[in-house]
């Protein structure tokens, strides 16, 4: 299972000797894309309902419906529980702007909470506190992997009536007592962009233990039409369809279901070696003084999707110092995220009623180091060192 792209930059940049991320496209991917390219339905077709059917068993839940993106998702679960124009949904500060724009673009709008110091996930008392008459659902995101505390949202939403939406798109593989990320409100929603524990290049999944969620959005992603191609064309007039609303197009073609297919094929060996790459990492700078590691719980599994470090005061250097030193020695790294709060669009449009102080003071320590399934302990070594030295 060799990956021709292995240690090359994306950018071609040749200082660069360990990239952030690095995406396993393998010969059996590529066999898959071309097998899917013979066929003459190369939208709406088999393949996404395999896909669909296979990610709906990986996730144990009853429907999982294939879209363009993670934002789609998004944006097509909060339509599918009626939110809108007048509806506020508690987000996380801390988390990829996407979020924040699906609650945008359904006409509602983000109230941004804290969260927690220790994990990055949303912090449950500061969702208590920035529930309104208006507040329609709460959207956790499972950052970097970890799970949030479910069971403190869960109880919050029963008393106050919210549906949960979960953003999973750093939760490939993410289960808390066996149950997957995204399983427990009232849908979850995963990307599959390039930098995700797997690739459909673009792509992403809605699942949901509702028929109606999912019967939702398998119509708004496809213009709002209400049969698919093959019931269309293979019985009576295939004009015959109707249009209830307006749809949108963000369905997941056939080439990319079927490398989806592939690729979540390999996904118990994926989340394995990130898993290992993780506790590398963590069983060599556990000992660094001025930092702190992210911890891996017993009893739930985190995806791995990303390695963040905290770096305090009492470390040797800044933060940004340390990027710049990690730059120089030619690894990538990166900063997950800047707030939300700090954006003019969500300055203009997101609303804060309760303190932001841990994603401010997250903000000015965090740094995520390069991982990904096939990084060599040579390569990770090489990052290691530039936190000896
Ligand atoms: C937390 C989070 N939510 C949503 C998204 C949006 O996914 P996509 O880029 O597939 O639209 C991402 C993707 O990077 C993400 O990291």
């Amino acid at each position: 299972m060799k990956n021709s792209k292995k240690d090359r930059d994306a950018f071609n940049d040749p200082s660069i000797k360990v990239p952030f991320v690095c995406p396993q496209i393998t010969k059996s991917d590529k066999k898959s894309i071309m097998d899917a390219l013979d066929s003459s339905l190369l939208t709406d077709g088999p393949n996404l309902r395999q896909f669909e059917t296979e990610f709906a068993k990986f996730t144990k839940i009853n429907y999982a419906v294939g879209v363009s993106n993670g934002t789609s998702a998004l944006q097509l679960s909060l339509k599918a529980v009626g939110i809108g124009k007048g509806d506020e949904v508690i987000i996380p500060d801390m988390t990829f702007v996407a979020t924040a724009s699906a609650v945008l673009l359904v006409g509602a709008t983000p109230v941004l909470v804290d969260v927690n110091k220790d994990d990055c996930n949303i912090s449950p008392n500061s969702i208590k506190n920035s529930i309104t008459s208006k507040t329609k659902a709460i959207l956790p995101v499972h950052f970097a992997g970890k799970i949030c505390n479910m069971k403190e949202i869960q109880k919050i939403a029963k008393k106050n009536s919210l549906f949960i939406i979960e953003d999973c798109a750093h939760a490939i593989g993410t289960t808390k007592e066996n149950k997957h990320a995204g399983t427990f409100g009232e849908a979850g929603c995963f990307s599959f962009y390039p930098t995700k524990n797997f690739t459909t290049i673009e792509g992403g999944m809605v699942i949901t233990h509702s028929k109606k969620i999912a019967k939702y959005v398998s119509i708004a992603r496809n213009h709002g039409i209400t049969k698919s191609l093959k019931q269309r064309f293979s019985k009576g007039k295939p004009w015959n369809y109707d249009v209830c609303e307006p749809g949108y197009n963000y369905r997941l073609d056939e080439i990319r279901s079927a490398l989806g297919i592939s690729q979540l094929r390999r996904i118990k060996k994926i989340k394995l070696q990130r898993k290992k790459a993780f506790e590398y990492y963590n069983s060599k700078l556990e000992y660094v003084k001025g930092i702190t590691i992210p911890l891996l719980s017993h009893n739930e599994e985190h995806a791995c999707h990303l390695y963040i470090v905290k770096i305090h005061k009492d470390y040797d250097i800044t933060r940004d110092d340390l990027f710049l030193k990690l730059s120089r020695n030619g690894i990538r790294s990166s900063v997950h995220y800047k707030p939300l709060h700090e954006f003019s669009v969500f300055k203009k449009f997101a609303k804060v009623y309760n303190s932001l102080k841990n994603s401010k003071e997250l903000y000015k320590e965090i740094i995520s180091l390069p991982l990904y399934s096939q990084i060599s302990r040579r390569d990770q070594d090489k990052v290691i060192n530039c936190f000896k030295n």
